[in-house]
């Protein structure tokens, strides 16, 4: 939640920051600003509620805001309504310093309380404020900006990533961070900070990935990184390997379209590198055979659509491995005093690699002995660097706050995790083990061709864009895909959905069914089609139009009782899902456009969910 991009360089910083802070809006979005700092003009602030085209509007409706170091800010509100004072940059009382902040102060209240009774006039109700307000205060005894910074640092509870600009340093910022992402980003002549790499990716692909209690400072000259000793830091550095036109909407009217799209890219990218000569390889993993054959039990936890891949999971990897799996929501699990030990396997999974109640249940976890695999998208993230292995989903910058791509991609990962570990365990046979490697790697092509026309997806949105609710019903791996479906349709398009397993119906939901509910009855687990059948005839009984997704290879069958019919083609029932959540996608798309939703940037949501 928030965005954070920050410069110091040679050539105007407002520029550089707004482009950034354009690339950063899908991690919030309620009010955008900026603050940069010139030998001449000192501090100069422009901020504003609502989206940065405002903030654009009112920038260009002034003098340009001179200076070559500046930070930026993009904001999912979280303390203090949304408004023009509650927006980042915060300058303290005197103007001495400017900061942006994501995370949350835990502490600010007593911050607080001090500061006022020092004389301290406080502007805003954020808890971000008083980071500007102590730095200015620790002022009157640290001359050196770098220890003001550590006896601040020193003072605050909770999580932060910061960029700070002082008014009588017109060339320099310092970064710092502690549980919320933020990376540095190394040019000619030229030093940037970002909450994620596609904020700076225009300028350079040189980055470090700050760890929790180190600060920076940056310079024209370059960038010096220290401990939270203060003990200088060598950082190690990445190359970004995808570059801008990855991040831009290239054409497409959204980012999540586009990214429904890239989908069969994307699977290449993951399958691809991990299969030869028709077994899954992992070059990547520590975790030996001899490791999963200890293994009493999987736990898989995960927040939102990741949580959902590990529904899918459970399924898949209790098949395949014969291996109690249990699933759990990471804001749960941490405080469930799970019964997890030294036996155990935790799964973390994460687009982001940086949602705080996955980062807090992958470190109860590895507290409590177990070994902790991630499956993550963002290199260096923290939920990446904290794991004892880790799968990358290789799915290129994720922008749309609905995922997409990075579902898919995770789960085809989770299923040949599944199938390696099978096979570690000796509990797949060669003749199912071949059979799902094959279909693995037909997967992109399957895929390509449920995109390849869209024109039914639309025609069903122009049908029902105005119901009040749709439910979404299915069994066992159409169960688990029902809940995707479902949250893709109501993050996106605002309309009321649930999900449930098609067998409970009838034990109390049922009663919400009349005469014109829409029912998505999925179809797809071809050992439970029969069931799928009784249950489409109890609602149709009841009136409700039935929207069914199978296989084309029963689509005849189901077209004879339903209203009507989305096709996939077939695959082995474990990847089954991975071509099933393509038409859910779609559907949800349109329906959202037809309603005039703002798709990329759903209300109240934000990408990346740092708070608690
Ligand atoms: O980055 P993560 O995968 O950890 O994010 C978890 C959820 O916040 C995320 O999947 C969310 O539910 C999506 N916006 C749903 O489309």
């Amino acid at each position: 939640m928030c965005g954070i991009v920050g410069f110091t360089g040679i050539t105007p910083a407002v520029p550089i920051l707004l482009d950034g802070l354009e690339r950063l809006e899908y991690r919030g979005y309620d009010s955008a600003g900026v603050a940069v700092v010139s030998p001449r003009e000192g501090l100069q602030i422009q901020k504003c509620k609502g989206r940065l085209q405002v903030l654009r509007d009112k920038l260009d409706s002034q003098p340009p805001l001179t200076g070559t170091a500046g930070i930026g800010h993009t904001r999912w509100a979280t303390h203090g309504e949304p408004n023009d004072v509650n927006s980042h940059p915060h300058v303290s009382q005197n103007g001495r310093v400017a900061i942006v902040h994501n995370g949350i102060i835990e502490n600010y209240v007593e911050i607080k309380q001090f500061l006022l009774h020092k004389g301290v006039t406080f502007r805003s109700d954020t808890d971000s404020e008083v980071v500007a307000q102590l730095l200015e205060y620790c002022f009157n005894d640290h001359t050196d900006p770098l220890d003001a910074v550590y006896a601040v640092l020193e003072r605050l509870e909770g999580a932060y990533a910061l960029g700070i600009l002082c008014a009588d340093r017109p060339d320099m910022l310092i970064a710092a961070r502690k549980d919320a992402p933020l990376l540095l980003g190394y040019g000619d002549g030229e030093s940037f900070i970002a909450s994620d790499a596609t904020a700076i990716i225009a300028h350079t692909r040189d980055v470090a990935y700050m760890a929790d209690g180190e600060v920076a400072v940056l310079t024209r000259a370059g960038i010096q990184v220290f401990d939270e000793y203060r003990r200088p830091v060598e950082k190690e550095r990445h190359f970004i390997e995808w570059d801008v036109s990855a991040a831009e909407k290239g054409g497409y009217a959204h980012f999540m379209f586009k990214e429904i799209m890239e989908q069969p890219e994307a699977l290449r990218r993951t399958i691809s590198p991990r299969l030869r000569e028709g077994q899954v390889a992992f070059d990547e993993l520590a975790m030996t055979a001899e490791d999963v054959r200890r293994f009493r039990r999987i736990f898989i936890v995960a927040c939102g659509s990741s949580y959902h891949v590990g529904m899918v999971g459970k399924y898949n990897l209790e098949k395949l491995m014969r291996t109690p799996v249990e699933v759990a929501l990471a804001s749960e699990f941490r405080y469930s005093a799970p019964l997890v030990g030294a036996d155990d396997l935790v799964i973390v999974i994460s687009q982001s690699g940086e949602t705080l109640d996955t980062m807090a249940a992958l470190r109860e976890a590895k507290s409590l002995g177990a070994r902790v695999l991630s499956i993550v998208n963002v290199v260096g993230s923290s939920i990446a660097r904290e794991s004892d292995d880790v799968l990358y989903t290789w799915a290129g910058p994720e922008i749309a706050v609905a995922t997409t791509k990075a579902y898919s991609t995770q789960l085809a990962l989770l299923t040949m995790l599944g199938l390696w570990m099978a096979r570690c365990l000796g509990r797949v046979d060669s003749a199912e083990y071949a059979a799902i490697v094959s279909e693995l790697e037909a997967l992109p092509d399957k895929l390509a061709k449920v995109i390849a026309s869209t024109d039914i997806y639309q025609y069903l949105a122009s049908l029902y864009f105005n119901q009040q609710c749709i439910f979404y019903i299915g069994r066992n791996l159409d169960y688990a895909l029902g809940l995707e479906g479902s949250l893709k349709l109501k993050e996106i398009s605002y309309i009321h959905s649930e999900s449930y397993a098609a067998g409970e119906l009838k034990h109390g939901t049922i009663s919400l069914i009349e005469p014109g509910s829409l029912v998505m009855s999925l179809a797809t687990y071809a050992p439970l089609l029969d069931k799928a059948v009784s249950n489409i005839a109890e609602v149709r009984s009841r009136g409700a139009d039935v929207v069914v997704l199978t296989t084309e290879e029963h689509a005849e069958r189901m077209g004879s009782i339903a209203s009507h019919v989305l096709t996939v083609p077939g695959t082995h029932p474990v990847l089954q899902p991975n071509l099933g959540v393509v038409p859910l996608q779609l559907f949800a798309y349109y329906v959202a456009l037809h309603r005039g939703c703002d798709i990329d940037k759903p209300k109240n949501l934000a990408k990346s969910v740092t708070v608690e």
